[in-house]
């Protein structure tokens, strides 16, 4: 398939690098992809960010028939633009789209049509400390039909957002709130797909958790409400007792790519880690213990967010007294530092664009 290229005529006054926060910028291009029941995906295209028509009707607008995914480019010191793990993520979006009943996407294609578009927006990546490019690839239904089924046609599109720290506070503690009363996903639904559904449903219990005072939610699992899944739209980690400890991938759980990356650089460093049913009485025994050394969550958009308190009933934890833990450092500065391409990736995970 050939991807054909439309430029914009004007092009948008880009943000201050220092402003950017999270997810409020778009840049001036974006890839579209359309697919047709007997057609499959066909034409391709670049063309200026624009808005998508579609009629009230719209099937992802009624049953959130849809899958996303998020990765980074990154510009190093020298001025090269890089990806991190972009084949994973393409490869994640083909196993959410399974189970979606979404029409896989040729990963490779899409892979080169990503460069392709990020060489077009290259003065989009931002070069402040902590910033870069965030790229935002989505498959939607587009059938306009009101009967519950999988769509016949779909648009794939991909959008960049210069972004800056997706927490206020930046790479300081968060606190979270472990819910008893809210479930995010069970085994067996769509909890480890990435699609629009499992945010919806996380969005009451994050407003509990704000009003309360707490930055995100720590989610039990959906049954027993006993063993930890994760934390807000991020995986967790628990070091105890030195040994680095994430609960194992069971269904309900998303499989994070940083989380992945995170165990293999733990591996690496020979750091025992763990993948396996953690309770939450095992978390706060530990504690109790002086056992529990450091919590962070892990995700693209955060990259490595160092948790200071939980609660959970009416008890509340200060984790390793609210400050930042030398492992959520240690890792958090590894996965930038090869990000940003300051250290040598041996494992494979960078993707130079240009
Ligand atoms: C990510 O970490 O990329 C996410 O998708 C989390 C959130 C922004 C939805």
């Amino acid at each position: 398939m050939q991807i054909t290229i439309k430029k914009a005529e004007t092009l948008k006054q880009r943000p201050d690098s220092k402003k950017l926060g999270f997810g409020t910028f778009f840049t001036d291009h974006m890839f579209n992809m359309d697919y047709e029941k007997g057609k499959g995906w066909h034409s391709p295209r670049i063309e200026p960010y624009s808005s998508i028509e579609m009629a009230p009707s719209t099937m992802v607008l009624h049953y959130g028939q849809a899958v996303f995914e998020g990765l980074k480019a990154f510009r190093t010191e020298s001025g090269k633009i890089q990806l991190f793990r972009p084949k994973d993520n393409l490869k994640r979006m083909n196993r959410s789209s399974k189970l979606l009943c979404i029409p896989a996407i040729d990963e490779k294609f899409v892979l080169d049509a990503l460069k392709e578009l990020i060489k077009i927006e290259k003065d989009w990546v931002p070069d402040e400390p902590g910033t870069s490019l965030y790229i935002r690839p989505t498959i939607i239904a587009t059938d306009p039909f009101l009967g519950v089924r999988a769509s016949y046609t779909y648009r794939f599109f991909i959008i960049l957002c210069p972004v800056g720290a997706y927490y206020a506070e930046g790479f300081n503690p968060v606190k979270i709130w472990v819910t008893k009363e809210h479930v995010r996903a069970v085994r067996g639904g769509i909890g480890e797909a990435k699609t629009p559904g499992n945010y919806a449903a996380s969005l009451y219990a994050a407003e509990d958790a704000h009003e309360k005072g707490y930055t995100q939610v720590l989610w039990l699992d959906g049954v027993l409400q006993k063993y930890v899944e994760e934390v807000g739209s991020m995986n967790i980690f628990f070091v105890i007792n030195g040994e680095i400890i994430t609960p194992m991938l069971n269904g309900s759980i998303l499989p994070g790519i940083t989380r992945d990356s995170v165990i293999s650089l733990a591996k690496q460093w020979k750091i025992p880690v763990s993948e396996r049913r953690i309770s939450i009485e095992e978390v706060f025994s530990a504690h109790e213990n002086g056992k529990l050394e450091e919590v962070f969550g892990t995700g693209t958009a955060a990259v490595i967010s160092p948790v200071g308190e939980i609660k959970y009933t009416d008890k509340i934890l200060s984790i390793n007294s609210g400050k930042v833990g030398v492992l959520s450092q240690k890792f958090f500065n590894a996965l930038t530092d090869i990000q940003y391409g300051k250290i040598q990736d041996s494992a494979g995970w960078i993707e130079v664009v240009l």
